[in-house]
Formats: C-alpha cells, sequence, structure tokens
C-alpha cells in the first residue's frame, strides 16, 4: 500500500472536495483574507535549531483534562460535510482518530449515532452553538450528557452573517450573557470549553463562566472578514488566563511544525479542520490516520532538532520571530 505524505494528501483530498457539492465548505468567507492571514502568522515564525548536548528522541505525549493523547493534536469541530464524503464517514474519522491517539469533535448537526461514536470511537467532545432558542441549547445539553459525551464545546459566537463566498449558511444565534454561561456550565456534566474566543474581554468572562478551557478560533474563516489568527490573540490571552485553565487554538495548522509553534506561544492543545475532511477525502479512513500520524511524528522531529524532549520543555524561546511580519 502506498502511504500519502501530508502535501500529497492535502492536495489530492482538496482537489476531490473542490470537484464535489460540498467543496465551497473549505473555502473562506468574503475576500478569503482569514484564510491569506492564517498562513502568513504562521509562516512569520522559523525554529531555533538546538543541535548540542540535544536529546535522542522526544515525547510527543500529552494529558489535557484528564484525557491522555500521543500528541497534543485534535479534530476540530466538524459534522458537515463528512457523512456526505464518505459511507459511514464518521465512524472512519472517529475510528482513523482513535488509532492515532487523538481526539474526535463533532459541530452541527450533532451526529444521529453520537452515543455510539463515544461509546465505540475516540474520546469525544460535542459542540453546541449559541442558539437564540436557549431551551434548544439546554436540550442539545442534555443529549450530550445521555450521550456520554465527556467534553462539551458551546460556541460563544454567534457566527452572524455565516458566509462562505456568497452562500448563507448562518444559524439563528444570539451572543450569550455570561449569566446563561453559568447556566450552561451548571447544566453540562463533565468539561466545557468555549469555543472561538478572541480577545482578553472573552477569556476573561470564560473564566468567570468556569469555562474549563478557551478554544481560541477564527472558525476556519467561516464567520466574518478581518479576524486574527489565534496565535495573534493568543499572548493577551494567556496574560489572562494565567495557566489556570488550559488554552486550545486552531485554524490553518497543517504540519507537525505549526502545531509545535502553537505550542511555543502558549497552547495546550491544536485543532485541525479540513486537514482530517482532506485526509478523508484522498484516503478515506487511512488517510485521517496519516493526516494525525504524520503530524505526530514530525513533531516529534522538529522536537529533537529544537532540543526538547518533552512537551512541556516548548517554550517561545524555541522559536524566531522574522521581520517585518
Ligand atoms: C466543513 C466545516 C464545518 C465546520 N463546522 C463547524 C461546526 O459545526 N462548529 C464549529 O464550532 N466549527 C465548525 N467549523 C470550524 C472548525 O471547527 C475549525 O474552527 C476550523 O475549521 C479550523 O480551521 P482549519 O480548517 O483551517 O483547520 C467547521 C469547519 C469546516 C471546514
Amino acid at each position: 500500500m502506498k502511504i500519502m505524505e501530508l502535501t500529497e494528501l492535502y492536495n489530492q483530498g482538496k482537489k476531490a472536495m473542490l470537484a464535489a457539492d460540498y467543496g465551497f465548505f473549505i473555502q473562506g468567507v468574503e475576500t478569503g483574507w482569514v484564510l491569506k492571514n492564517n498562513r502568513t502568522v504562521m509562516d512569520s515564525y522559523a525554529l531555533r535549531q538546538r543541535a548540542i548536548n540535544g536529546p535522542e528522541t522526544a515525547d510527543t505525549k500529552t494529558t489535557v483534562l484528564e484525557e491522555t493523547l500521543l500528541a497534543p493534536v485534535i479534530m476540530s469541530a466538524m459534522t458537515m460535510p463528512i457523512p456526505a464524503m464518505a459511507q459511514n464517514g464518521l465512524f472512519k474519522v472517529s475510528r482513523a482518530l482513535k488509532r492515532a491517539g487523538s481526539m474526535m469533535w463533532t459541530g452541527s448537526p450533532m451526529p444521529k449515532e453520537l452515543s455510539e461514536l463515544v461509546c465505540k470511537g475516540a474520546p469525544h467532545i460535542q459542540s453546541v452553538k449559541c442558539y437564540a432558542d436557549r431551551e434548544k441549547i439546554l436540550r442539545k445539553i442534555e443529549h450530550c450528557r445521555e450521550a456520554g459525551v465527556r467534553w462539551v464545546g458551546i460556541e460563544v459566537d454567534t457566527g452572524q452573517g455565516t458566509k462562505v463566498h456568497d452562500r448563507i449558511i448562518a444559524s439563528d444565534c444570539r451572543p450569550p450573557s455570561l449569566d446563561f454561561l453559568r447556566k450552561v456550565r451548571d447544566m453540562t456534566p463533565g468539561k466545557l470549553v468555549f469555543k472561538r474566543v478572541l480577545s482578553k474581554e472573552d477569556a476573561a468572562l470564560s473564566l468567570e463562566a468556569g469555562a474549563d478551557a478557551v478554544m481560541v478560533s477564527n472558525h476556519g474563516a467561516h464567520t466574518i472578514d478581518y479576524l486574527p489568527h489565534p496565535l495573534q490573540v493568543l499572548p493577551e490571552i494567556s496574560r489572562v488566563i494565567r495557566g489556570r485553565i488550559p488554552i486550545f487554538v486552531d485554524g490553518g495548522f497543517r504540519r507537525g511544525t505549526d502545531v509545535f509553534k502553537a505550542l511555543a506561544l502558549g497552547a495546550d492543545l491544536v485543532g485541525l479542520g479540513r486537514p482530517v475532511l482532506y485526509g478523508l477525502a484522498a484516503d478515506g479512513e487511512e488517510g485521517v490516520f496519516q493526516v494525525i500520524n504524520q503530524i505526530t511524528l514530525e513533531l516529534k522531529r522538529v522536537m529533537v532538532m529544537t532540543g526538547v524532549d518533552c512537551i512541556e520543555k516548548i517554550t517561545p524561546d524555541c522559536l524566531l520571530k522574522l521581520g517585518g511580519q
């Protein structure tokens, strides 16, 4: 069996998706600035090589919110368009993530097979949108509890004007109040992650509402143009969080080197959206496994070359900020 390396997997998967009806999901909002900026920010850091007295190997394992993963890399919230891309697509993705020692995060719509995914597949997170109908949110959280979901993600932004080019795909959402988020906290068994926090103010309110973790995310360029990349706001958010809860990031992370940069700048976990879809489109379950596995192996090589033998030792000193960015 020929194993495709990451660039080939991504190219093949992207081509297949763009040729299909659901291809528009992988594009960006309006002018496409967010997608461009994601890459520009990531490319504005280089790695500081440390060779002498360096470790011979490195351990990519990490434990976050009591879940041990082979590397700090998980799938970001997505359900659409996985069932349309492959028969039993959600199960294929879940099995691949489990084999790779990772975690699955599903979004909207909530999969009808949620409890089966939770019980047979990779550790599972389920997102709930901030619907204007607050009872609907509480019903969805109750459904997560019944399905045995251990982590729930509440999407604190409203996705207003969500569109991909000119296709409006927004749900009917309303901004949450601090009181409502506290209620969600009380209702949610297990861990509660606040997704799409992009400012120090929202980070402070997330702490106040009792979040177990925040996911710093520009929603993969699916809401409005000119939202920053998570690495651009990570410093202000880290200053507020001060290590009290883990910080997750997603948006444009594609390689082990990208993941390393996020960890160096203070993230605890990195989410991948489109790469999981590309892996599935290019080579089914094996493709998804290869995406996570190759990123994990690349991260390990980068750690050895930068002189760190475990995740906790990756610090800002491992990076070089390039000029002019
Ligand atoms: C097809 C697709 C569907 C998505 N659905 C959701 C969703 O239901 N809920 C959510 O919070 N984010 C959703 N997202 C955003 C992702 O969770 C994630 O934030 C983003 O894709 C990360 O960027 P990346 O694709 O560049 O890795 C979706 C993204 C894509 C590409």
